[in-house]
This record gives structure tokens, sequence and C-alpha cells, in this order.
């Protein structure tokens, strides 16, 4: 067997990239909770804004909340900023080694965009960065300041219009996970450029023994808010790939946009709740729920025409499918596959034999029938007629003859 690098390399980095975020999105949600679980301090606590007791794993926490620089400053200050660098840097890597890599199957659809890998792939980067850059510059304005619900309703409209766009140039799947790595990016960049500078001016302010400049503080509030709401509808991004029935439709834009709302409501959700209006939140996780079970029905309503339409339709021969399989999937799907991207089969699916054809019949209604996420980028232009031969012969009973 040939080692296939490039897999291990992406488990490698995969790994990594899910152990950081793990990190940086945990240790953000402790604080928010922490944040707004603080008891009014007693007192004799003078400078404590708000104290908590925690028991966890065999031991006690008192944590003190103090608003003001401490007289002298500990010997050791733990910031948070390393989780989110390597969870980005981790990110943008994996980015490289699954999509841009394989730019002609992952990154371009042309029946979305007939458009170049190296096109898709500068799209991809080129809006992420400006996406930031304007992003930043919008909220550092006069009229994002004083105006904050109107520029947050602006930016989440920016925001879903480039979602779109990216759905509009981009294979699916390449669309969702870049909608995800913008967001991320923001994130990200939020922590390195407005929040822990923040803090450092907060310190420094204090140590000077001036007041901090409250701007600084308020800007820095923004940008969390911002990250607080991202955090969950990026990881759906993240993991979307999985779920071919959300990125393949021609509607897949609305699924994204719905389940981004899915995703921000059950923050508002526990956000509401950490601030004791648990009954309110209550609302925002049924609505977000009753949303997902809208989404699904919608999409799954797609499948069943044409499982109608098979029932009347006359028996399908295994030597078709063979032919069809044969033309679009074993170039990449053989033991030893003829594309050159790959030394193994993708995921072990071979499909050269009947017998293996037969074994992964309903997988591959789900794959190139049910959702067009197979053949990858559609790279051998399987026609409609095509995958609806394979899909009348799994809904026949998958047989051999
Ligand atoms: C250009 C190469 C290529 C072609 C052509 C191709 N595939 Fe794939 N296939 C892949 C890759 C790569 C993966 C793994 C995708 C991933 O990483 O999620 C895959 C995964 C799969 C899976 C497993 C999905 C899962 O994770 O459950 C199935 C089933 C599948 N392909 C079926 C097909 C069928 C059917 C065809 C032909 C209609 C086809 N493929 C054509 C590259 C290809």
């Amino acid at each position: 067997m040939e080692v296939a690098i490039g897999d291990w390399l992406s488990l490698a980095i995969r790994w990594a990239h899910i152990i950081t975020g793990i990190a940086w999105i945990g240790s953000s949600f402790y604080f928010v909770w922490l944040d707004s679980h603080l008891e009014p301090a007693p007192e004799h606590k003078k400078g404590v804004e708000g104290d908590i007791w925690m028991v966890h794993s065999g031991g006690f926490y008192e944590v003190n909340k103090i608003t003001v620089v401490p007289k002298v400053m500990p010997e050791k200050l733990h910031w948070f900023v390393w989780e989110a660098t390597f969870t980005w840097i981790t990110g943008a890597l994996l980015m490289v080694v699954v999509y841009y890599f394989g730019a002609e199957m992952f990154m371009v659809d042309k029946n979305v965009a007939d458009i170049s890998p190296m096109a898709a792939v500068a799209i991809g980067v080129g809006t992420i960065a400006v996406a930031w850059f304007a992003y930043d510059y919008f909220w550092a304005t006069g009229f994002a300041d004083e105006n904050e619900p109107a520029a947050n309703a602006l930016f989440v409209i920016v925001l879903v219009g480039l979602a779109i766009f990216f759905t509009q140039v981009l294979s699916g799947r390449a669309a969702f996970v870049h909608t995800g790595a913008l967001m991320g990016t923001l994130m990200a960049a939020n922590v390195w450029r407005r929040i822990i500078p923040a803090q450092r001016a907060l310190i420094a302010a204090r140590t000077a023994g001036t007041d901090p400049d409250p701007a600084f503080g308020k800007k820095a509030k923004q940008r969390s808010m911002h990250n607080n709401y991202m955090t969950l509808p990026v990881i759906f991004c993240m993991f979307s790939a999985h779920y071919p029935m959300t990125f393949t439709g021609e509607y897949n834009w609305l699924i994204l946009l719905a389940l981004f709302a899915v995703g921000a409501a059950i923050r508002h959700y526990f956000n509401l709740s950490h601030l004791g209006r648990g009954r309110e939140g209550m609302a925002w996780a049924a609505g977000a729920g009753m949303l997902f079970v809208v989404v699904a029905i919608f999409t799954s309503g797609a499948f069943t025409q044409q499982d109608l339409d098979a029932k009347g339709a006359k028996k399908v021969a295994f030597l078709e499918v063979h032919k069809v399989v044969s033309k679009h999937c074993v170039s990449c799907h053989a033991t030893t596959p003829s594309n050159r991207a790959y030394d193994e089969p993708p995921k072990g699916v071979v499909l050269q034999g009947p017998a293996q054809i037969q074994q992964w019949a309903k997988k591959i209604k789900i794959q190139a029938v049910d959702t067009h996420a197979m053949p990858l980028g559609n790279t051998t232009k399987m026609t409609a007629a095509e995958r609806r031969i394979l899909g009348i012969w799994v809904l026949q009973g998958a047989r051999l003859d």
C-alpha cells in the first residue's frame, strides 16, 4: 500500500485545528458564562466587582472579577490569544491542503460558474482579506459607534451578501467552508487587532495612573459580541462538508442562511439564559428548532418527487449502471485510481466491480443522485439523465441483473 502522505498531513492538521478550536471556543464560552453568573461582591472585598464560587473536579474555585488594574501586577497574567491564533493558522493550512491543492475538484463547479481553479482560490482568499479590512474600517467609524443597531443590521446584510456571492461562484462545498473561514478570520483578527490591544491599553493607562479611553473598551466589547454570535454558524460551516444535502442544491444559499439563523438563535438562547432570562431564551431556542425542522423538510421534499418518478419507471438494467459508474466514478474510486490526485480510493470507496457498486448503492444515491456532491466538482460532466439511471436502479432494489 502506498502511504497517502496527503491524507496523514490533513489528518494531523485537522486534529490540531479541532484541539485549538475547542480551546478557543471553550474558553470564550466559559468567560461569557462566568461574566453573567457573577454575584455582587461582599462589602469587605474592596475593588471587587463581582465574585463566584464553583466546584469542579475535586476542588472549590473562587473567582473575583476586578475591573481596576491591580496595584501590584501579578507575576503571571494569563492572556487568551494563542487559542485563536493557532485555530486560525491550522484552519488556513487545512484550507490549503484540502481545498487549494485539489482546487479543480473542490473549489470549482462548472454548473455554478465556469471559472479556473486559480480564479476560485483567488476569489476565496481575496474576499476574506477584503472583508476583514472593510469590516475593521467600518466598525472604527463614528457611524458604527453612534448607530450600533443599524451598524449591526448592515453587518448582517453584508455577511449574507458575501455568503450568497460565494455560492454563486464556488462549488457549494467550497462556498460553505469559505463563508465559515471568512467569519472565523474576522473573529481571530478581532482578537488580535481589537480585543487584546484594548486590554493592553487598559493596563497601560492604569499603570500610568490615568483612566483608559473608554472608546477602547467599547470597541473591544462590540467585537466580542460579534465573535459570540458568529461562533455557532462558523462551526456549522466547518462540518457542513459531511452533509451534501445542505450545500449541493440550487437553493444552498438559503439553507446556509437558515442554518446561520439557527446557530445565532441558539447562541442568543444561551446568552439570555445566562442572564437569568431563560424563558425568553426558550422562545429563541424553540424558534431555532422549528426553523431547523422546516429546512430539513424543505430539502428532503426535493427527493420525494424523484422517488415517486422511480415507481413508474421501467426496469434499469445493471449494465447501464455499470457503464455510468465506470465513466464517472472509477477514475477516482478504484483500487489504484487513474486520477493522479489520488494514491488510494477516496474514503476507501471502490466502485469497480458489480459487487462493490451494489455494496455502496445507498451511498451512491445520496452522493450522486439526491445531491450532486459526486462526481467531485462534476469534473466528468455527469448529466441529469445519468443520475436518474443510478437513482432508479437503487430504488428498484439495486439488483445485479
Ligand atoms: C474526481 C474524483 C472523484 C470522482 C470522479 C468521484 N468521486 Fe466520490 N469521492 C471523491 C473524494 C475526494 C471523496 C471524499 C470526499 C470527502 O473528503 O468528503 C469521495 C467520496 C465518495 C463517497 C463517500 C462519501 C461519504 O463520505 O460518505 C461516495 C459514496 C462517493 N464518493 C461516490 C461517488 C460516485 C457514485 C461517483 C460517480 C458518480 C464518484 N464518487 C465520483 C472523489 C471522486
